[in-house]
């Protein structure tokens, strides 16, 4: 995967050290950058990317990016920096839901997620969006599915007993149960490959906006700190609670437009395999562990609810920027390069 080009400040200078061998530099200056507790750290674009590529570093990496610069103090200093920023992001976006008993910690996520009124993006994909849309829709999302469970996976180490097994039990499935033609990162691979896009990784790092990068970040940040393991936990429940319905829809959406059994699968796999993921992610994962430590249930609240707080500015973005007739990525030009 190769760097994208940068954003702004924070990226043009991050960029620059990491072309080069590891070595010390100092973290931006407050001046031009803002202040990182503040509303605006650089510009929201810039700073998204550059804490992806941040948190990139310890996943699949760059090219022509020295792997020891995953540990090193200068970039953890900047990360930092961004991640203070990013949780102002999301505190000043997310209203943090009052903490629940925590044996009530399944019936409030429940009746979190039912709260939720967001639009519809799957809605709209299923009966009007065009194959276009759909492809953008994809593009977008493969800056996550790519590398589907990865993030949620830093979670395991931190748990122990009924917690952790329910955990492994979903990540299993996310990773094929053993089939890598099964692991749900190939299955939407193969959705890209039907609609004629680059199934590389990261390939369309190039191509998203600053929102497409903050859903794959707030799992990073909740999975790199083990004090935000509630958090983390919550997240995923979020997830596995709102997919199977949106999934199918998505499924119907790829027929309509003429998708076949294989570019389908991954969504219809999703249907299948949700209804199942919510009850154990729900109960057995963020049931037993709110029991084990009950001054976490607000985290797994907060997690979930951080969730569906950016899937719904997610949706809002494509749907508004498809209501004016305009393209969801980043920049209004940027051409989506096919295979
Ligand atoms: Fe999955
Ligand atoms: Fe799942």
């Amino acid at each position: 995967m190769q760097l994208p080009v940068p954003r702004g400040p924070l990226t043009d200078r991050l960029f620059a050290e990491l072309a080069r061998p590891p070595h010390a530099f100092g973290p931006p200056p407050a001046g031009p950058y803002g202040d990182p507790c503040g509303d605006r750290y650089g510009d929201e674009e810039d700073a998204q990317l550059a804490l992806f590529v941040c948190y990139e570093l310890h996943y699949q990496g760059f090219d022509g990016v020295d792997d020891r610069w995953e540990w090193n103090p200068s970039v953890l200093a900047l990360r930092e920096r961004l991640e203070t920023w990013f949780e102002g992001w999301l505190a000043r976006r997310v209203s943090r839901p009052p903490a629940p008993p925590p044996r009530e910690v399944p019936r409030a996520l429940a009746a979190l997620v039912a709260s939720d009124d967001g639009p519809s993006l799957s809605a709209y994909l299923r009966g009007r969006g065009d194959a276009a849309q759909f492809r953008e829709f994809v593009v977008h999302r493969s800056i996550y599915q790519l590398k589907e469970a990865d993030p949620h996976t830093w979670g395991i180490p931190r748990l122990l007993g009924r917690p952790k097994a329910a955990l492994v039990e979903i990540q299993s499935d996310e990773y094929g149960g053993g089939r890598p033609e099964r692991m749900h990162a190939e299955l939407f691979r193969a959705t890209m490959r039907g609609l004629g896009l680059d199934d590389s990784y990261g390939a369309y790092l190039g191509s998203v906006p600053g929102v497409t990068f903050a859903i794959s970040n707030v799992m990073s940040l909740f999975g790199l700190h083990r004090r935000h393991r509630g958090a983390l936990l919550g997240h995923l429940a979020a997830f596995e609670m709102t997919s199977s319905l949106p999934n199918r829809r998505y499924s119907q959406g790829l027929r309509r437009l003429g998708g076949d059994a294989g570019a389908r699968r991954y969504y219809d796999e999703h249907v299948q395999a949700d209804a199942v993921h919510e009850q154990i992610a729900a109960h057995d994962m963020c049931g037993a562990f709110a029991a084990e430590h009950p001054g976490l249930a607000g985290d797994i609240l907060y997690g979930a609810a951080c969730a569906l707080t950016l899937d719904r500015l997610f949706a809002e973005h494509l749907l508004g920027r498809w209501r004016e007739g305009r393209t969801s990525l980043w920049r209004a030009d940027a051409q989506v390069s096919m295979r």
